[in-house]
């Protein structure tokens, strides 16, 4: 079994959409393990971010991530991982394929509507990033 971390972006919450888009993850066999609503403040969203400082869009994505509250989870199944990766689609939704969460719902490449952890070495750095051990009921 792979854990891996995801978060609903502002724009889908500001859209009243995290049920839509936790229906299409419980329909696809990960199991919701961990979950909480938060607001990301500028400092907790940079340093979640950092690897990206350097790219033209970081300050809007940042911006983004701040202006309504995310909702972060921690998700199981085999290979949860990939399989994520696979049920969220491209970062770019007009790549991305039917069926696939940013198809249905994403914007654009930055209001897209979800991250998912893009390997297992990250996914574990990711989860102790927003939660306790206390707080995933796997
Ligand atoms: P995410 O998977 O959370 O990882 C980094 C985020 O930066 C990405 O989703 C998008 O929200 C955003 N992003 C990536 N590429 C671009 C881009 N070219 N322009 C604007 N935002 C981007």
């Amino acid at each position: 079994m792979e854990r891996t971390l995801s978060i609903i972006k502002p724009d889908a919450t500001k859209r009243n959409i995290t049920g839509k888009i936790n229906k299409i993850i419980e329909d696809n066999n990960l199991n919701i393990i961990a979950q909480k609503r938060i607001q990301l403040k500028e400092d907790t969203a940079e340093k979640f971010y950092s690897v990206h400082k350097n790219q033209s869009f970081f300050q809007d994505l940042i911006d983004f991530m701040i202006s309504a509250p995310v909702v972060v989870q921690v998700l199981e199944s085999e290979n949860a991982v990939s399989k994520y990766r696979d049920i969220m689609g491209s970062t770019n939704p007009t790549e991305a394929e039917e069926g696939t969460i940013r198809n249905e719902v994403a914007l654009s490449i930055q209001e897209n509507s979800v991250h998912g952890s893009d390997s297992l070495e990250n996914a574990k750095i990711e989860i102790d990033f927003f939660f306790t051990k206390d707080e995933i009921v796997g």
